[in-house]
Parts: structure tokens; sequence; C-alpha cells
């Protein structure tokens, strides 16, 4: 795989792969997938102005997002099923974060166990939540991440109801009945659900998901969880305010990688504004199309403490496993590293919003 330059090759190589449902399903986004196409555009559209003469003979890529120390400021967002890239699963991406110095965010559709994925995780991993209208199963799975030794809770709120992807309805397509979902069955149990079976993923989702959250329900959770909360799927300055004062310590802007409310937003186009009034009370995370080590550093730059990249460690899955998501790990670092490099910083504190608009 070491002739796949970049994470387009390796995503290339991957749809070559994967069978069309599989694929569409990891790819597509919804209705007309502006949103998905603006997420990759705004980052393509920023340029960097560097600076130069600054000593950058070492680069310093640390940092630390509520108590998880990261090498560089990349984390793997959570996304469901990876058994459909690669038989590993979500042991194989798990182990690649934790190689290469940054760490998973398991999804609560995860194939393998929060517990299965614990024991391969080290020293950092976090939880994401989707709020069950059930709240014995969400306090459950809260209760079991948190005693797996999960860091932090990433709660999803851009999925009160599941959206049309276009691209699953033509395909028909149904996770693949052999996969588990291993959270959500208890010990043992296949995933046999017949919403799944007959109704498909967006089924599962309006059946099981509560779309009647508020605000009243995150302070609850927060009330629940002994770990750090984060709220994942703002896309305005007013809610991430609202999150950290009904108790979260952290957000991402994020629109669910395109795939929830179509004509979302760029998460490039509003990270400045919601980092700029979040002004640091909490760290701001950002996701949505990064594919280049220079997209990681223009996040930054627009106010984001860390990134995460979604479908590329898919990609990367479905290549070659743990190796798969290692290089494509291993080429975005090396490609952050050169941005640095290239843009006059030596430190992550050295990229500020002036690389973007200097004065
Ligand atoms: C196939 C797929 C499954 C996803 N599943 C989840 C999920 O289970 N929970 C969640 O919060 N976000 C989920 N997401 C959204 C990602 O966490 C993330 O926001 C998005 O993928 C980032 O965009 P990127 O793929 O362009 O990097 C999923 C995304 C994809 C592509």
């Amino acid at each position: 795989m070491n002739e796949l330059l970049n994470l387009f090759e390796v995503e290339r190589a991957a749809l070559a792969r994967l069978p069309v449902g599989a694929r569409d399903y990891y790819a597509g986004g919804a209705a007309d997938e502006l949103t998905l196409r603006a997420n990759r555009d705004a980052w393509e559209r920023i340029a960097i102005h560097y600076r130069v003469l600054r000593d950058v003979s070492v680069r310093d890529q640390r940092t630390k997002i509520l108590g998880t120390a990261l090498d560089w400021p990349v984390m793997i967002a959570p996304t469901a099923y990876h058994q459909m890239a690669h038989r590993d699963g979500e042991l194989a991406t798990a182990r690649a974060a934790a190689g290469c110095g940054t760490a998973l965010i398991l999804s609560t559709l995860s194939n393998y166990s929060i517990e299965e994925v614990a024991q391969v995780a080290g020293r950092g991993w976090w939880f994401q939540l989707y709020v069950y209208k059930d709240r014995g199963i969400t306090r459950d799975l809260v209760a079991r991440a948190v005693d797996a030794g999960c860091g932090a809770i990433a709660v999803t709120v851009d999925a009160p109801q599941g959206a049309r992807r276009e691209r699953d309805v033509r395909n028909g397509f149904t996770f693949p009945a052999e996969l588990p979902m291993s959270n959500l069955l208890p010990a043992g149990e296949r995933y046999s659900r017949p919403s799944l079976a007959h109704g498909g993923f967006m089924g599962y989702v309006n059946e099981m998901l509560d779309p009647s959250l508020t605000w009243r329900d995150l302070a609850w959770l927060v009330a629940e969880s002994r770990v750090p909360v984060l709220v994942k799927g703002i896309v305005r300055a007013d809610d991430a305010l609202r999150a950290l004062d009904h108790g979260a310590r952290g957000v991402i802007v994020s629109n669910h990688g395109g795939r929830q409310l179509d004509t979302a937003p760029a998460t490039a186009s509003v990270l400045p504004g919601i980092a700029a009034r979040v002004g640091g009370r909490a760290p701001v995370l950002v996701d949505g199309g990064i594919r280049r080590g220079t997209d990681v550093l223009k996040a930054l730059a627009l106010g984001a403490d860390a990134v995460l990249v979604g479908r590329p460690a898919l990609w990367g899955l479905t290549i070659g496993g743990e190796a798969g998501v290692r290089h494509v790990l291993g080429l975005l670092r090396a490609e952050f590293d050169i941005a640095m490099a290239l843009a006059g910083c030596a430190s992550i504190n050295d990229i500020s919003a002036d690389l973007l608009q200097p004065s």
C-alpha cells in the first residue's frame, strides 16, 4: 500500500474494493450531498500565508484534550460498522490509533464491543454516545464505557432523525446480518433486530434513538457521566455556548460528514465564529472533509484544538486492516509535519489565525 501516496489515493483503492452497498454507505451523504462536498471545498479554498525564518528544525505536535494526550492533534471520528471494511473492525482501528499516537472515538454502533475495544485501545480512547429513547440502555452504555476506561464521552446531537441518504435507499442497503452490533445486544447475542433487518439503518435510528432530546437531557447526561462530556454535531456559536452552559466540557463542530442535514454549512466556514465565541473556555474540535496535513493546520489556525477524520480511517481499514489505518494516519501526520515546517510553525501553539489572514 506504500504506493498510495495520499488519502485520496487510499480512498480510490478502497472504493474499488468494497461491495457497492458498503461503499455507498461509507462514502455517501444526505440528499444532494451538497454539504458533503462543501466540507471538502471549504478547506481547499483557504490559503496559508506562511511565515519564513522561524527556526522550524524541531517541530512539536503534541497536545492534550480534556486529559487525553495526543502526539498530534488528530483523532479518529466515530463511525459505525468497521467490520464491513475489515474483519478486525474496530480492534484494528483502535490498535492503529494507539500505535500512531492518537485516539479512537468509538461509535455506539461498533461491531466489536466497548470492552473488547478498550482492551486494545491503549492509553486514550473516547466513546461516542447516541441517546436511546430507553434511558436504561443509554445509562448502561455510559456506565460500560466509563468502567472500561474511556477518557470522555462525545454525545451526538445532529441525528434526532435519520436523514435520507439516497445512495442507501437506491441500494436497499442494510447492515450485513452476520455482523453484530455488540454494544446493544446481550453478551453473545448476534445482531438480528427486525427493525434493522427490515427497516434498514434509518428505520433503526428512527425507532430507537430519541428525537425528543433537549438541553435538559444534556444536563442529565453530564450528571450521569463520571468523565467529561463533549457535544458532537454543532454548527452554531449559540449552541456551542448553550452546550457549555449545560455542563459540556467541549464541542465538536460537525455536520456528521454531510450525512444529516444537507445544505448545512461547511464546518470550516462556521468554525472560526464558534471558536471565537467559546473563547478558550473549552476545547473546540472539528471534523468534515479533512484529508490533508494542510487542512489540519488550517483547522487549528481557525481556532480548533484538534480535528477528527472519519472516512479516511474506513478507507485505510478496507485496504489493509490495522496496517491500512496506520498508513492513513502516517501519511496525514507526515503531511501535517511538513505543513508546520513550511508555514513557519515549530509548535502547534504557533498555528494562529494570522496564518490565514495576515495583518
Ligand atoms: C460511515 C460513517 C458512519 C458514521 N457513523 C457515525 C456514528 O456512529 N456516530 C457519530 O457520531 N458519527 C458518525 N459518523 C460521522 C463521523 O463521526 C464524522 O462526523 C464524519 O465522518 C467526519 O467527516 P469525514 O468522514 O469527512 O472525515 C459517521 C460517518 C460515516 C462516514
